[in-house]
């Protein structure tokens, strides 16, 4: 979804802006701009619609200009077209005011009618600006911009990180945030904002998040928080532990490739976090769980789930948490409610924790992004820890996420009675970081087996048991980032009509890692290929596959864990798929990382 950035200090802002924009784009964009103001106080600025670069192409080719404040934008299209006059800055008709924003205004329409009836002449489609107007309308009643932002936020609905440039104050850009993620970030004489860590990080990492309606004014000396009786507290700012380079390709493709490199390193920081999951007392008299997440979140869910209900003993619910909120799913008081989300920013997943919480549950979050909203307004929250995740497509995430799913299980198992089984796995989970490595060291296998992919229409996966959500991932994973048509069904359901589909040449991957249901999957295949599908299987390596079918064994781990190695199997086979084809795996059209909209 959109991204900000915002800078003060002594430097040429611009070049600041476009930078801090690049390392934002992965949260998906369709247009750009930024905006300055100069030393004479004069507020400049430049747009573009489509990729950052046109946007550079034309500020260095004329729209040049210079000064040490200002604010920038990659604008993913709500309301309205992504074109160049619906990207953000928004101006105030007299060139006063300029602002960004992200996330959406649920009164626009009705602010609008007012605006208009009193003269204001609207130049985009945008909800944003009617939030520009309205600050302007405000400064005519009130001299002092931190008054005029709280009258204005009074009049708004929705959500929204705003960053504002008023010509009466020039070297200071304004923010305030209501559900959407902004942070603040302070350097030596210069300071910053953005949407998210990684376009901070080459200038500073101590950052402070503002508490929602908190008006913030940013200047080159620091940063002030503005209350209602004039500058509260200094912010309390927190150090943020990632590396400079955590948010680097290092040598890697893509992100996504970096990221899937990390999955060994992921999984084994997150294997020895001794701190407890869950509290022993909620795990002891809890009666089920419930899974709420959207897209891979969703799968983690799912993943886990027949694995958690034979572990423990609890049902076991996965719902996705876009409709979640709106159906009331019965909850009892002792169902453990868990939110899944990389970002922690998932507007559908919020809305599903807060609707959880406003029925009675306890609500564990499993997140990456370190004080997200959504770990901050759960119960409880786990951290999995694994730096940066800059691709849209999900990977190391998704791993940790399913990871630490079973250790939840696991930490439930151990405190209500304690099993065998558990044993079993938490010994067996430590040795799948190494499978995953010895996995990764098959690229050009796997390379191999994606190549007559890159020519078809459509891909479908088939699985049992703990294979099928496995294979709904891969599914999502191959057409979100190679654009090729793929769904995903349990083994047994494809003759119940989706067979029809299959003609000579469609490709049919199986996942084969359950041996207890092997036989049952492989007629599935065997079915496919007698229809001329062109079948491969991903299978464990214990698993004998008759010969004939082109087949890929995986490491071999225990097959509770199996879809652990398969995500990552899966996860290339995306990757090479895209980078055939000839996409950039990391920014897929029409997706963004961060999903703050509903
Ligand atoms: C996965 O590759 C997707 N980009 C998407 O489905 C994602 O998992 C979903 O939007 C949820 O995001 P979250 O984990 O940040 O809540």
């Amino acid at each position: 979804m959109c991204g900000i950035i915002g800078y003060t200090g002594q430097r040429e802002a611009a070049p600041i802006l476009l930078d801090g924009l690049a390392r934002l784009a992965y949260r998906g964009y369709d247009s750009a701009g930024i905006a300055v103001s100069d030393a004479g106080g004069h507020l400049l600025y430049c747009r573009a619609a489509g990729k950052l670069e046109k946007l550079i192409e034309k500020y260095q080719s004329g729209a040049a200009f210079h000064g040490s404040a200002g604010i920038g934008h990659t604008r993913w299209a709500t309301h309205g077209a992504p074109c160049e006059h619906n990207a953000h800055p928004h101006f105030s008709y007299d060139g006063r005011v300029a602002l960004v924003h992200n996330g959406i205004i649920e009164n626009h329409r009705q602010l609008r009618e007012e605006l208009t009836r009193d003269g204001y002449v609207f130049r985009s489609e945008t909800d944003t600006e009617v939030v520009v107007h309205l600050l302007h309308r405000c400064l005519a009643e009130s001299g002092s911009e931190a008054e005029v932002l709280r009258m204005t936020l009074k009049r708004l609905s929705g959500s929204y990180a705003l960053a504002i440039l008023f010509a009466s104050r020039p070297g200071e850009v304004w923010a305030v945030r209501r559900e959407s993620p902004l942070i603040v970030g302070a350097g030596y004489g210069e300071t910053f904002l953005a949407s998210d860590v990684p376009a901070l990080l080459p200038h500073t990492r101590e950052v402070y998040e503002p508490a929602p309606d908190e008006i913030v004014r940013l200047a080159p000396d620091g940063i002030e928080i503005l209350g209602e009786h004039g500058s509260a507290a200094p912010p309390r700012l927190t150090h943020i532990a990632w590396d400079a380079d955590a948010a680097e390709k290092n040598g890697y493709g893509s992100f996504m490739e970096k990221e899937i490199h990390e999955i060994p390193g992921v999984l084994r920081r997150l294997l020895a976090v001794r701190e407890p999951i869950l509290p022993p007392s909620i795990a002891e008299s809890l009666t089920g769980l419930v899974f709420i997440g959207c897209g891979s979140a969703y799968h983690v869910g799912l993943s886990a789930a027949s694995f958690g209900e034979t572990l423990t003993g609890l049902p076991v619910r996965v719902v996705i948490a876009s409709e979640f909120r709106y159906h009331p799913v019965p909850l009892s008081a002792r169902e453990l409610v868990v939110a899944v989300s990389q970002s922690g920013e998932t507007a559908d997943t919020l809305a599903a924790l807060r609707e959880a919480k406003r029925r009675g549950a306890y609500v564990l979050a499993i997140v990456n992004v370190v004080g997200s909203s959504i770990a901050r307004e759960a119960d409880a929250v786990f951290y999995i820890q694994a730096g940066p995740e800059i691709a849209v497509a999900t990977t190391k995430a998704y791993c940790a996420q399913v990871a630490a799913v079973y250790r939840l299980f696991l930490a439930i198992a151990a405190a209500r009675t304690g099993s065998g089984y558990a044993a079993e796995i938490s010994a067996a989970l430590d040795s799948v970081p190494d499978a995953v490595e010895t996995l990764l060291g098959e690229r050009d296998t796997i390379r191999s087996l994606a190549a007559p992919l890159k020519e078809k229409n459509d891909v479908f996966f088939i699985g049992r048991g703990a294979d099928y959500p496995a294979c709904l991932e891969g599914s999502l994973k191959l057409k979100e980032i190679s654009y090729i048509h793929a769904e995903a069904y349990p083994a047994g359901e494809l003759k119940h009509g989706t067979i029809s589909l299959i003609s000579r040449g469609v490709p049919v991957i199986a996942l084969v890692t359950q041996p207890p249901l092997a036989e049952k999957t492989l007629s599935g295949v065997e079915e496919v290929r007698a229809r001329g599908a062109e079948a491969l299987v991903f299978h464990d390596g214990e698993v004998p596959i008759p010969p004939g079918i082109s087949a890929f064994p995986l490491p071999h781990v225990h097959p509770s864990l199996a879809p652990l190695i398969s995500a990552v199997a899966l996860e290339l086979i995306a990757l090479e798929t895209a980078e055939l084809r000839g996409l950039d795996p990391d920014m897929p059209r029409n997706l963004a990382k961060s999903v703050t909209v509903e």
